[in-house]
């Protein structure tokens, strides 16, 4: 096989959303779930090679052609928009992006500050709705701010609703729905084509109808008790 396939995959929670599509596609996957440190996971005999990165840096890897190609959220591609392709939508890590604020406590009339991981994505949605915002970078933890007093709002993703719920938080918004997205390096796309599209099909989600025929394959005659 010719030299292995290098893909930039975020650690966290989407790599554990992401790891069994990379199995579907031969890959070793307690290599690539192993809890070391290593930074770089062969799978020699499917050919793939990956990298474990921060979620923001996948991108530039792949921009750069450090790696063949990458996984990202959509958030992370609309705040910092890169020269790569963006051939798949996987399906996994949904989450959606909120404008959130201290519950029964309105933003105050005049400019609202807002503190965020994604300040491009924020003011453009602000502006959007003709609404004047101060945008304050905050790297984590975001929903600490309105508790503060740092920002009176917030946009940030939610998932289960847990971090916003805890922190006396609600959801005034809807920003973006989010995924995660397959990126490709646009040379290695042409370069190592014969490589790169069968990767994209194995990773492809099934059809609808494909899923529902596998959850009825799943389900046991004669009930639970079977
Ligand atoms: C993300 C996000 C929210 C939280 C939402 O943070 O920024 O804080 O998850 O998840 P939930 O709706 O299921 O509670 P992450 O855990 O990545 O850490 P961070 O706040 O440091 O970015």
């Amino acid at each position: 096989m010719s030299a292995l396939l290098t893909i930039a995959l975020p650690k966290g929670r989407v790599l554990r959303a992401v790891a069994p599509l990379f199995a579907r596609a031969g890959a070793d996957i307690a290599a690539l779930l192993a809890d070391d440190r290593s930074l770089v996971r062969e799978s020699t005999a499917a050919g793939l090679r990956f990298l474990l990165l921060k979620p923001d840096d996948v991108p530039t890897y792949v921009e750069y052609g450090a790696a063949d190609l990458g996984v990202c959220g959509r958030d992370v591609l609309t705040e910092r928009p890169s020269d790569i392709y963006q051939p798949l939508d996987l399906g996994v890590g949904r989450c959606r992006m909120v404008v959130a604020g201290l519950v029964g406590r309105p933003a105050p009339a005049g400019v609202p500050r807002v503190g965020t991981k994604y300040p491009r994505t924020a003011a453009e949605h602000f502006a959007r709705r003709g609404v004047q915002a101060e945008v304050i970078y905050l790297q984590g933890s975001v929903e600490l701010a309105p508790l503060v007093g740092l920002s009176d709002l917030i946009v940030d993703l939610v998932e289960t609703g847990a971090t916003l719920e805890r922190n006396g938080l609600e959801e005034r918004e809807e920003v973006a729905r989010v995924s995660s997205v397959l990126v490709v390096n646009r040379a290695a796309y042409k370069r190592r084509h014969d490589r790169v599209r069968p990767l994209i099909e194995a990773l492809r989600p099934p059809p609808p109808a494909t899923r529902e025929e596998e959850a009825a394959d799943r389900v046991v005659p004669g009930g639970a008790g079977a």
